[in-house]
């Protein structure tokens, strides 16, 4: 097969993957979930699936991408041309993330524009952050960093999104390490004088908390820990299929994958290492400071920003370091579009991009004016945005995961992808792959599939 443009060196596709793989949800949604579900038992059940799930879907999906030469629509089909369908849905899937993902990206752009151009008081003044997304005017934001992502998903794989991410993802990583270390150095006096410290938060984020462990606790700690290893390392959305259909044939897939999953838990760990502790100081041991989503990243972390010395610089910094990882993944989810736009109607990258570009705008406006102009509408009593997000990654991921495993397990079987892997290099760790994708993998999926159907609707 010939090979399309693309990454000139492993270097380059590991870091742009890596790129996709840290984003938002390393940084907001890793340390809710450690903090929430028991420090360093959720750690220590997050590393295990890392090493076994995340890998045999991660190389899966590169592998697919690099034997067929071909975006995700096409590549399935060429695997199995009744397995069109699969390719169909994994388009999708990108499609509305791409979408809510400006949104929030523009969220960020705001809050960075609030401390670099302000003093960052404005960010916890009362409401700030509704106030904002209820505005309508907030669509702006996301307008800005949906064209960002345009012009360097317009310039191209190699001089477009791997110039990118070989420059952001080693500032991103050097920012990540400096503002963790400043976090566990914080100290304070509460108002009955007890002494709160950053180590002190350290320990809460790594011990392992058994109390009040049962079973079913166990199987919520390891179904968050699954679900938040989907989204995070971009697997099942055909991202790392056409990020994989980039990558040289002599460049060696299962080393690439360990390094792109050491650099994104390495990232979600330090954010945890940044998060756990400024919260543990600065939020006089109210546990519920550590909550969910948004309101952790634009109303409890500027309120920590307000009372460090140093807030405003840490506040920049960190936006900073959150947009950064953010335009990243939203490179790679606007590039999966849109090479699939280029296959399916041959045309160049100009209108590709910018009618990729026009249309998430337009679906991209149901998830802001879902929170301003449009809030009376809800699906499942859910806005919008919070309806894409449901969508996308507890339905429709885990059903493209499940199947593409059937495929690979039991339609063109394993040898499909070992072959591809043993191209340049012994695949080391086959029999582990084997099991994975025949039968554990399925079944976890399984499980998220139905936690997400019948526990959260
Ligand atoms: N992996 C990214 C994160 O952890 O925030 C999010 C993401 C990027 C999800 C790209 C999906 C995607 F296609």
């Amino acid at each position: 097969m010939k090979q399309k443009s693309g990454f000139s060196g492993q270097i380059g596709f590991v870091l742009a993957a890596a790129g996709s793989a840290v984003g938002v949800g390393n940084l907001w949604r890793f340390p809710y979930l450690a903090a929430k579900d028991g420090g360093g038992l959720f750690l220590i059940i997050y590393l295990v699936l890392v090493l076994t799930v995340g890998f045999t879907l991660l190389t899966t999906d590169i592998a697919i991408g690099r034997k067929t030469g071909k975006s995700a629509i096409y590549a399935y089909e060429s695997m199995r041309k009744k397995w069109k369908f699969l390719g169909v849905i994994t388009f999708i899937v990108p499609v509305i993330i791409m979408t809510y993902y400006a949104v929030i990206g523009g969220w960020i752009l705001k809050y960075i524009a609030i401390y670099i151009l302000g003093s960052g008081k404005e960010a916890v003044a009362d409401n700030c952050f509704t106030n904002f997304i209820t505005s309508p005017s907030s669509v702006w934001y996301g307008i800005i960093f949906m064209l960002l992502t345009a012009i360097i998903v317009y310039n191209g794989v190699e001089k477009g999104i791997e110039r990118v991410s070989k420059f952001i993802m080693p500032v991103l990583l050097v920012m990540v390490v400096g503002i963790a270390i400043f976090s566990l150095t914080l100290k304070t006096t509460l108002d009955d004088g007890t002494v709160r410290t950053g180590l002190q938060g350290l320990k809460v984020y790594l011990t392992p908390d058994m109390s009040g462990i049962t079973v079913q606790k166990f199987l919520q700690v390891s179904l968050d820990a699954m679900s938040q290893l989907f989204f995070s390392l971009s697997v099942s959305m055909g991202i790392m299929i056409t990020y994989g259909s980039y990558m040289r044939k002599e460049d060696n897939i299962e080393s690439s994958v360990r390094q792109i999953e050491v650099f994104d838990t390495l990232v979600a760990f330090l954010s945890g290492l940044i998060i756990v502790p400024a919260v543990f100081v600065f939020s006089g041991g109210d546990e519920n400071a550590l909550n969910a989503g948004p309101s952790l990243m634009f109303i409890t972390l500027p309120n920590v920003f307000k009372e460090m010395l140093g807030g405003q610089i840490v506040g920049a910094v960190f936006f900073l370091l959150v947009v950064l990882a953010a335009m990243t993944s939203s490179i790679s989810l606007m590039e999966t579009v849109v090479s699939i736009v280029e296959e399916r109607f041959h045309w160049k990258r100009i209108p590709s991009c910018l009618i990729v570009t026009g249309i998430s705008f337009l679906i991209g406006l149901l998830s802001v004016f879902g929170y301003s102009i449009w809030s009376d509408f809800t699906i499942f009593h859910m806005q919008f945005l919070d309806f894409f997000d449901y969508i996308s990654n507890n339905i429709m991921m885990p059903i493209v995961a499940l199947m593409t495993c059937v495929l690979v397990g039991f339609v063109v079987k394993t040898t499909f992808v070992e072959d591809e892997i043993e191209k340049n290099a012994r695949f080391r760790v086959k029999g582990l792959y084997r099991v994975m994708i025949k039968f554990i993998c399925p079944i976890c999926m399984l499980l998220i599939l139905f936690s997400a159907l019948f526990l959260k609707l």
